[in-house]
């Protein structure tokens, strides 16, 4: 059986900030689950230490630019077969807090180097006689993994690569200065390599080096390749077209599911979805606000950045307070959009309750607790929180952008007739066509029994990590069997 290590930067529960956490944290173990020997290796950051018990160093790697030598430690997931190796080089990784932030919410100063650190210890690794699993491929995500594919391409025999693109809007560029600093080959200081417009792009060494591009839905797919959703990257997809696909994320219902989280106040199903209103009750004491189980609850769980469209929100929600209402938010992000939320928390304490911080419990009594779940990214490569909120119960609002078009079927009469409906979309990015749908939303929960069968329908979605891990083995079979001799001959 093929040997697939998984290349990331986070995977729950080691540690996790957004969605990539919860994809690394799963798929590796579905693949397993599908007979492949699947590895993990991420960087050895406190939080990975900690959970990973009996590590043990199996390498030790001397890198240009690196003034020690990196260890790779070997350890094993701890609800998993998976084998799970660390890059252990403390300069870099051995710091408090988030994998990419400081304390002040700011880039770390030498993520160049740490990510840099990071790809030529997997790509080293990877061709290592030490190494005693040599994967047939490498599967990179996001663009902390992207110098994995440049630094293997020029390689006679190398293990294929399949790069995922998670967030295009995340793309590692640095400065020239920077480059020069890293000891990077020079070749890659070209338009046709990693250079973007005078800086270098991490990203771009996924996108034009790896044998295979997938990201995280359908339409997503298409949506990159175009100047609107590009990132300014859209001419090199469009060029690499035909070895791009769409793999849609699934949820891990094992985390994710209310007839058996650990985490939420009552658990319930379709048979007892009464038992929601418990959490409704538990949620509102959680955040300070009245409680009355008849009132509808708007929740948001996501980063705040304007990704997310929390600014949407911010516009539409002096109008929306109008309504009998109340509204939560679980985040935290740009500073702007947590202080107005705190403003609008502390002018309206009986109708909006903010959480400034990032709380894995607290999100699963969101999802529980909420009646209605705020989604409206200005665009959305996938998206899980939608698929968690449809398995609650807790009908989304969205826009029609990305997985969210993927994933959630809108309430017209007709789709709700058929019993198709799972929850409301709407296309304009703007406070008012957000305002619409909820006040549409509003209207349905109004007639509690189409209510009812709108979010029974929306529990009853299967978006299970099973078809999107058996999408990935075929396409690993296809690559793995295939010669690839690097076309580009900018290396
Ligand atoms: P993205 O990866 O763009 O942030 P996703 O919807 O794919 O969006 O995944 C977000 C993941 O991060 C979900 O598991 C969500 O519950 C979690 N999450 C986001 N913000 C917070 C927070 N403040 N506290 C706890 N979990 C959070
Ligand atoms: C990114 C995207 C999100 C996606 C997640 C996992 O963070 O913003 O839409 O669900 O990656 O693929």
């Amino acid at each position: 059986m093929y040997k697939i290590l998984f290349a990331t930067s986070e995977a729950h529960p080691l540690i996790k900030t957004g969605g990539l956490g919860d994809v690394a944290g799963i798929l590796p173990i579905e693949l397993a689950r599908l007979g492949l020997e699947a590895g993990i290796i991420l960087p050895a950051y406190p939080a990975c230490k900690t959970h990973l018990k009996n590590l043990k160093e199996v390498a030790r790697l001397r890198l240009p630019a690196a003034l020690e030598p990196v260890r790779i430690l070997k350890g094993q997931l701890p609800e998993g077969p998976n084998p799970v190796w660390l890059v252990d080089s403390p300069a870099h990784f051995d710091r408090p807090g988030n994998p990419y932030l400081n304390e002040q919410g700011q880039d770390w100063p030498d993520n160049a180097a740490r990510f840099t650190t990071f790809c030529r210890a997997v790509a080293t690794l990877a061709n290592s006689p030490e190494f005693d699993w040599q994967p047939d491929l490498i599967h990179c995500n996001d663009w902390q993994t992207g110098l994995i594919p440049p630094f293997l391409a020029p390689l006679r025999s190398r293990p294929a690569t399949l790069f995922t693109i998670h967030n295009l809007a995340y793309q590692g560029v640095f400065s020239r200065q920077q480059f020069d600093a890293l000891e990077l080959p020079s070749a890659w200081w070209s338009p046709a390599a990693l250079e973007f417009y005078n800086q270098i792009s991490f990203i771009k060494g996924g996108l034009v080096f790896a044998d295979w591009l997938t990201t995280v839905s359908p339409t997503y797919a298409k949506e990159i390749l175009t100047p609107e959703f590009g990132c300014g990257l859209d001419g090199v997809l469009r060029g690499r077209s035909k070895r791009l696909t769409g793999i849609l994320n699934g949820a891990d219902y094992q985390r994710w599911d209310p007839r058996h989280d650990p985490f939420i106040e009552k658990r319930y199903d379709q048979t007892c979805w009464s038992h929601k209103a418990s959490n409704k009750l538990a949620l509102q004491r959680r955040y300070g606000l009245p409680e009355d189980d008849t009132l509808p609850v708007l929740g948001f769980v996501g980063r705040l950045v304007e990704q997310k469209g929390i600014d949407l929100i911010l516009g539409a929600l002096p109008k929306l307070l109008a309504e009998k209402i109340q509204v939560v938010f679980l985040g935290e992000g740009e500073e702007r959009h947590q202080n107005a939320l705190q403003q609008l928390a502390s002018r309206y304490p009986n109708q909006i309750g903010v959480s400034i911080s990032y709380d894995e419990r607290l999100a699963h009594g969101v999802q529980a607790g909420a009646d209605i779940f705020l989604m409206p990214s200005r665009f959305e490569p996938c998206g899980l929180t939608q698929l968690y909120a449809l398995r609650y119960g807790t009908v989304p609002i969205a826009r029609r952008t990305g997985g969210l078009s993927d994933t959630i079927v809108d309430a017209t009469e007709k789709n709700l007739r058929q019993e198709l409906a799972t929850g409301f979309t709407f296309t304009e990015s703007s406070p008012s066509a957000l305002l619409t749908a909820i006040q549409r939303a509003l209207a349905c929960y109004a007639q509690s029994r189409q209510w009812r069968r709108l979010a029974l329908t929306g529990m009853a979605q299967n978006f299970s990590w099973q078809t999107s891990a058996k999408a990935y083995f075929d396409l690993y079979q296809q690559l793995v069997s295939q010669e690839f001799s690097c076309k580009n001959n900018v290396l």
